[in-house]
């Protein structure tokens, strides 16, 4: 499963990206804003440090105004990624893009008819949202083990984004479920390298070390 890095915030990108273990990083409007910072020079900038899909949303809400921001902002960088929201709208404008060679991910997923409708317009990425589906008491995972069912029994080229990940256990369930990709905010992925017996450990071979005769 490839790892994006869901954030806008440079010096996390640049901490992670320095482990050798992100592919690629999505943004949306929320996480531009937290940065207070120019949304073209963000970009700019995230591109610069990885080499990888690197999403950037559109705000239009017509079909026509998603496209003409879309082609701005392919001119960024070839590893750009228009972040198109699931809307009619988004998916004709999506149906254009795709047929320009652009790459789309189509994002505010929460259901797999969605999903399968973005796929038929030819988007490159879906981005189901778990955290907020569980968030309100439906079952965030069980979208994406729908999703991963119709996308192989079709053999369809569009890959899946995990995205609205809370917790380690949602990235770990989305690798079992053999999802694509997860995008994950700083906080969750530092938690993915923990366990208190690798602390544990650690610290008894460090103790045990110093009962070492040394020359
Ligand atoms: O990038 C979209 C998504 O990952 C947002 O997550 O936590 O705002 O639901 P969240």
């Amino acid at each position: 499963m490839k790892i994006f890095l869901d954030t806008a915030n440079i010096e996390d990108i640049k901490k992670a990206n320095s482990w050798g273990i992100i592919d690629g990083v999505t943004t949306n409007p929320s996480l531009i804003a937290k940065e207070g910072k120019d949304f073209k020079e963000v970009v700019e900038e995230i591109c610069s440090i990885v080499d990888g899909p690197i999403s950037a949303e559109v705000i239009s809400e017509d079909a026509e105004g998603m496209i003409k921001e879309a082609r701005e902002l392919v001119k960024i960088h070839k590893n750009i990624v228009i972040k198109i929201p699931m809307t009619s709208e988004g998916i004709k404008a999506v149906k254009t893009l795709t047929a320009e060679d652009i790459k789309t991910n189509v994002t505010l997923i929460f259901s797999a008819n969605q999903a399968l409708l973005a796929a038929k317009a030819g988007a490159s990425y879906v981005s189901p949202f778990v955290g907020r589906l569980d968030d309100q008491g439906e079952d965030g995972m069980q979208l994406i083990e729908e999703i991963m069912q119709i996308f192989s029994m079709y053999d369809v080229a569009t890959e899946v984004i995990v995205a609205s990940i809370r917790s380690p256990l949602h990235a770990k369930l989305s690798a079992m479920l053999g999802a694509d990709i997860s995008t994950i905010p700083m906080s969750v992925l530092q938690k993915m390298f923990n366990h208190t017996q690798t602390d544990l450990g650690i610290k008894k071979f460090l103790a045990d070390w110093e009962k070492v005769p040394k020359k």
